[in-house]
């Protein structure tokens, strides 16, 4: 079945826990989708963890499209929301409006997810005007890391806790469906996920949150720049895909690979002929 805006919203009603994962190709939005995973993000995490860039900010409306089409291709029942890229929405709402247009008439999304609070609330009242489904994200927001000095945890102090808590409840009111909690203390998303009626999803916020999210390449061992301690590794698949790798480069040098069964066959007198 497919998941929906109203099949979240379904969830957090009836306590179903909503599971999210990211991806950025067809063959991994697949797999995912295949799991049973109910969203699937094409975040603009693209920027560190597929075109290795130190952060989010270089990446593109044109990087965010072409990942987001070969997603959607693979995500059947997933909701698949694309991450809008830094400046394409903080500039006006008129550029808010457009982009989010193009993620879902040419990035074939299902929704935008967006970061901020008060600041970005025009901009989700229009892309949602235009009939547009938008997630918002809020704590630690990677599109401004230089303003935050860095990769750290958010809403600790009561002015911060206070400024996390007010936003959540004007996205809420601006009509996000759903609201993404990122490194934030436990207590707070708590607080957050009671008093909001859309559903929060957390990463890196504690186990009271309406869904959860990964970075797919963090939870499968793929990624080894940074793991942040929110992190759970379900598998070793860097490891394995490395001895694959190791093996592949071994056996050519060996003459064991191609074997006559990889291999396609032609009439002796065909080959002969030419010689
Ligand atoms: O870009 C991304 O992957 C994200 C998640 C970390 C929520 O925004």
């Amino acid at each position: 079945m497919k998941n929906t805006v109203t099949t979240f919203k379904k969830q957090k009603e009836e306590n179903s826990k909503i599971s999210m994962l990211t991806a950025y190709d067809y063959s991994m939005a697949k797999l995912i989708d295949q799991a049973g995973i109910n969203g699937i993000l094409v975040g603009d995490s693209l920027g560190n963890v597929i075109l290795g860039y130190e952060d989010t900010i270089p990446v593109t409306m044109e990087d965010m499209i072409h990942h987001g089409r070969a997603v959607a291709r693979g995500a059947k029942d997933a909701l698949v929301v694309i991450d809008m890229p830094f400046m394409s929405y903080q500039t006006s709402v008129y550029d808010a409006v457009k982009n989010a247009g193009r993620l879902m008439k040419e990035g074939l999304g299902d929704a935008v997810k967006l970061e901020g609070g008060r600041e970005v609330c025009e901009q989700i009242k229009a892309i949602i005007s235009a009939g547009i489904p938008v997630m918002a994200h809020l704590g630690l927001t990677p599109q401004s890391i230089n303003a935050f000095g860095g990769f750290k945890i958010q809403g600790r102090d009561e002015q911060r806790a206070k400024q996390i808590l007010e936003d959540a409840l004007l996205v809420e009111e601006a009509g996000a469906f759903a609201l993404v909690l990122e490194c934030v203390p436990e207590k707070l998303a708590k607080l957050i996920t009671q008093k909001v009626s859309i559903p929060t999803i957390g990463i890196g916020a504690g186990k009271y949150c309406d869904g959860q999210i990964l970075v797919y390449q963090d939870m499968l061992g793929m990624f080894s720049d940074f793991t942040p301690k929110f992190v759970k590794k379900y598998a070793n698949i860097g490891e394995i895909m490395q001895d694959a790798f190791r093996t592949y480069h071994k056996e050519i040098n060996e003459g064991k690979f191609p074997m006559e069964e990889n291999t396609y066959k032609i009439d002796d007198e065909v080959i002969e002929k030419l010689y």
